[in-house]
């Protein structure tokens, strides 16, 4: 594994190809490419069983794939556990959060990760590093000495959030972060994933809601029933299309199309994947602008 690599601005951080993965007679997975710049929001969208969370448990490290390869900075890694995944810097939000509601925000950023003075806790060092994490999230949290239990939906998830960027990941995965949320709170969360992306992370973000997707997202990668059907730059893309391309409505499976290469796209990576020997159809790229190159302001400046 290389997390050490320097940062370098808007380049390829992750690239999968011809990811397969079974569940006995279930087929999650069929060879599907997904990649991701630093920098850039993509947003992973799908009808119930798409794949979604397989996808990503794959990059966590809980789910090893059956087929295909990952590279990160530009290697061929193998991300066999969440150890792993943590250590190259891929940092996962799941749904439930995983926050213990009894402890306050510093506890449960620092959990498992605890700094200590001599054989104590560092809990000076830990509250500063706490409220300079949240400032520079722009993150409304009213006192890190709460238990989050007292928190809104919201201000959990930005904790959660800001849990994950502990280890400065490159790659933030962030799933379904807005759906027990209120427009207030969802508006909040979608200014704390634009300035992930201000700090040069790669975020994967899971969601149901086109209004969202459409809002935050540079490109919009969709799976059905476990394949590719469309890659779409954002600025390019109506929600209809999207929805069409989540029900099948409209099918890119088969559509043989030739690809775009995205910027900073690695000239080796096809031929380095085992799927490469039988054609994999590509998904479509409709016009992907050149990374960095959109700022939409849909929302006003929070
Ligand atoms: N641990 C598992 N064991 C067996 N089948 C699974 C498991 N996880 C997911 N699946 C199956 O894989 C397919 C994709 O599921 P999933 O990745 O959860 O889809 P999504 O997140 O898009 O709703 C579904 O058919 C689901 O039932
Ligand atoms: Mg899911």
């Amino acid at each position: 594994m290389s997390a050490a690599q320097p940062r370098r601005s808007r380049e390829r951080v992750l690239t999968m190809t011809g990811i397969g993965k079974r569940f006995g007679a279930v087929k999650a997975l069929t060879d599907v490419d997904f990649w991701v710049n630093e920098g850039e929001v993509v947003a992973l969208v799908g009808d119930n069983g798409a794949g979604k969370s397989t996808l990503v448990k794959v990059l966590a490290g809980v789910h090893p794939p059956d087929a295909g390869t990952i590279e990160f900075d530009g290697g061929v890694v193998e991300i066999g556990s969440p150890a792993d995944a943590q250590e190259l810097g891929i940092a996962t939000v799941f749904q439930d959060l995983a926050l213990c509601d009894n402890l306050d925000v510093v506890a449960n950023l620092w959990l498992g990760r605890e700094m200590l003075e001599g054989r104590l806790l560092d809990e000076v060092e830990m509250e500063q590093r706490t409220w300079t994490l949240l400032r520079e999230l722009s993150a409304r949290i009213p006192s890190v000495r709460t238990p989050v239990a007292s928190l809104s939906g919201g201000q959990r998830q930005t904790v959660a959030i800001a849990r994950s960027l502990i280890g400065d990941p490159r790659v933030v995965i962030l799933d379904e972060p807005t759906a027990a949320l209120g427009v207030a709170q969802t508006a909040e969360v979608l200014n704390l994933i634009e300035t992930l992306r201000e700090r040069g992370h790669g975020v994967i973000l899971i969601s149901h809601n086109m209004a969202d997707v459409l809002a935050v997202a540079d490109r919009v990668v969709v799976l059905r029933l476990g394949r590719n059907n469309g890659v779409y730059n954002v600025v390019d893309v109506t929600s209809e299309t999207l929805i069409a391309a989540i029900t099948g409505a409209m099918d890119h499976s088969h559509v043989q199309r030739p690809m775009t290469p995205p910027a900073g796209t690695p000239p080796s990576a096809p031929s380095s994947s085992p799927a490469a020997t039988t054609t994999p159809t590509p998904p479509n790229v409709i016009d992907l602008p050149k990374a960095g190159s959109r700022r939409r302001g849909t929302r006003g400046d929070a």
